[in-house]
């Protein structure tokens, strides 16, 4: 590989995101680890940098409200709040449109999606550059600080992941996330943007998310995507249920579908979210799961085939 420039461009930094590379870019709150979110193999390479042993839904930052409602469908109150704190550390969980284009892996195949316009502009000339949605978690290895300079995210990664250098970060703290419920906003999580400021602005309290409530932050909470079907794991299917095989499949001659074929771990994370969903839509009762390897992306697979499978009311 070549070696990685010093002095990144935006420029440089969108062509090798469109090329599905990674690329850290600063936002006001703290360097996110920036992919193409409409490229699976690159969403998955955010995972695979950071060691990240979950697929958590990712925040998908956009250029402006045009590109977020190509996205997703903002109800008025959620254009309200995008147009009162965008660009800024607001989060805004909407409902994803029929064709989004996003990878399923980048809202780890909710049917909503976390979105935001940054308040920097290194990273607004680079969504503009790139003309897509970038998926960026924080810019650090699974477990250890968020990076709010250049050269953490540099040490960090040891070097390995091209960064945009654009100055220390203003905010330090990752942003608010938001839901709309109705008349209702909802905090998914604590952040960058103080609660009372988005009370005082739209005059009516924002409701903590309650554990386990219908709207949750799914990297907080256990819940996640749940299937209509019942999962049992590790097993082989019985007649009536539906298949979701990893590796060689035995003969079966329900609804199936092969997570990979050949047993490559990279293959699977990116069809899982897919095939359950395909799955589901069967209308089968029960999925049942072949062993997938725990090693390397398996455990982040492993992780929410469990979450998929526990027991919910
Ligand atoms: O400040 C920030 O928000 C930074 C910078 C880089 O922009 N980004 C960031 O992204 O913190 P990330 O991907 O680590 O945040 C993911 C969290 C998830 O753990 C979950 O809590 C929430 O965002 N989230 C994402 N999609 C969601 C959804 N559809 N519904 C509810 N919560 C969601
Ligand atoms: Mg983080």
């Amino acid at each position: 590989m070549n070696p990685l420039p010093q002095d990144l461009s935006v420029d440089a930094a969108a062509a090798l995101l469109l090329s599905g590379r990674l690329v850290a870019f600063p936002t006001e709150t703290v360097y996110g680890l920036g992919a193409d979110a409409t490229n699976a193999d690159a969403v998955l390479s955010i995972y695979e940098t950071k060691g990240r042993p979950r697929f958590n839904p990712l925040i998908v930052h956009v250029a402006d409200l045009a590109m977020a409602e190509r996205l997703a469908e903002f109800s008025p109150l959620a254009r309200a709040l995008a147009a009162r704190f965008w660009p800024g550390p607001l989060s805004i969980v909407v409902p994803l449109r029929t064709w989004h284009g996003l990878a399923d892996i980048a809202t780890a195949g909710l049917d909503t999606v976390a979105l935001r316009m940054p308040d920097h502009p290194v990273a607004l000339a680079l969504l503009r550059a790139t003309d897509r949605p970038l998926a960026a978690p924080s810019a650090n290895p699974s477990g250890k600080l968020s990076p709010t300079t250049a050269e953490q995210v540099r040490r960090g990664f040891g070097g390995k992941v091209p960064v945009l250098d654009g100055g220390p970060c203003q905010a330090g703290v990752e942003s608010t996330i938001v839901a709309v419920d109705g008349d209702s906003i909802v905090q998914l999580r604590a952040g960058a943007l103080a609660r009372q400021e988005i009370e005082t602005a739209f005059g009516r309290t924002v409701s903590l998310a309650a554990q386990g409530a219908k709207i949750s932050a799914p990297g907080m909470l256990l819940s996640h995507y749940a299937p209509n079907a019942a999962i049992r794991l590790d097993t082989a299917p019985q007649p009536g249920e539906a298949f979701l095989a990893f590796g060689q499949a035995p003969a079966f001659d329900g609804e199936m579908r092969n997570l990979s074929p050949s047993g490559d771990l990279r293959e699977a994370a990116r069809n899982l979210f897919t095939m359950l969903h395909e799955l589901d839509a069967t209308g089968a009762k029960m999925i049942a799961v072949a062993p997938v390897a725990e090693t390397g992306l398996g455990e982040a697979i492993n992780d929410r085939l469990r979450r998929a499978a526990a027991p919910r009311d």
